[in-house]
């Protein structure tokens, strides 16, 4: 079984905002997306990477261009969708005939530049013997609160054995395939599996991994991804 990255970079970055998908951002010197692919075609367990963005999508000819040495490392597919699960499933469909049932596919976020190495190595090491795979994630450390239509404290949510979901999330390739296809719409891969009545393994992830969203997240990950050279 090999293992295979996947990264659904088909979005609008609407809520950053800026002239252009977030992912394409540049972030200490180069384009966040960029930050993503080099991390995985540094990773050795890693056999290929998948990139899924959209048909029209104006930037990423020229941010490959400025990376040839990946040019062997990453497959580049023009069929992102007007979701994420519906970029993750219509790449999962376009890598078929490269990829077979048992074989791993990590799904990762091209907004989660953060990402290290150490711990796509950290998830594949917990991962690979696992019957159903799983995903990178955080403890939650704040205390919780429901707020009600008038802004105020409904209740305090108990913390305990709750999590914040990251990526990668690693999953089998056929197992995942049929999970995305058969649920209604979901926000990450785990809870498609879950949906089949299986339980994905929580894996502790990284602060550092966090999911570019905002405006202020930006200068945030520009710190971050500095203070690794
Ligand atoms: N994504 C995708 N296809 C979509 C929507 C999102 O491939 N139709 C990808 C994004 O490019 C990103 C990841 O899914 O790498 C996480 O999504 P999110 O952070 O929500 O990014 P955007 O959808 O681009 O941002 P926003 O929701 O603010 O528009
Ligand atoms: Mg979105």
């Amino acid at each position: 079984t090999r293992y295979f990255a996947l990264i659904p970079a088909a979005g609008i970055g609407a809520r950053v905002g800026a002239g252009c998908p977030k992912q394409y951002l540049p972030l200490a010197g180069k384009a966040m997306l960029l930050h993503v692919l080099e991390t995985f075609a540094a990773a050795p367990a890693i056999a290929h990477c998948f990139l899924v963005v959209s048909a029209g999508d104006a930037y990423i000819d020229e941010v490959l261009a400025s990376a040839p040495q990946l040019r062997t490392r990453v497959t580049v597919l023009l069929n992102g969708g007007a979701t994420r699960h519906a970029s993750v499933s219509n790449g999962l469909q376009a890598m078929r005939a490269q990829v077979e049932d048992a074989d791993w596919v990590l799904v990762h976020d091209a907004a989660r530049p953060g990402l290290t190495v150490a711990l796509i190595d950290k998830l594949i090491a917990e991962l690979r013997d696992d019957p159903v795979g799983g995903l990178l994630a955080l403890p939650v450390v704040d205390t919780l609160k429901r707020g009600n239509a008038n802004g105020r404290v409904a209740a305090t949510v108990p913390r305990a054995g709750l999590w914040g979901a990251q990526t990668p999330q690693m999953f089998r390739y056929a197992l995942l395939r049929r999970a995305l296809e058969e649920v209604a719409e979901v926000t990450d891969e785990a809870s498609a599996i879950e949906a089949l009545g299986l339980a994905p393994r929580l894996v502790e992830g990284s602060v550092r991994n966090f999911k570019v969203t905002l405006p202020q997240d930006i200068p945030l990950a520009e710190l971050l991804l500095k203070g690794l050279s």
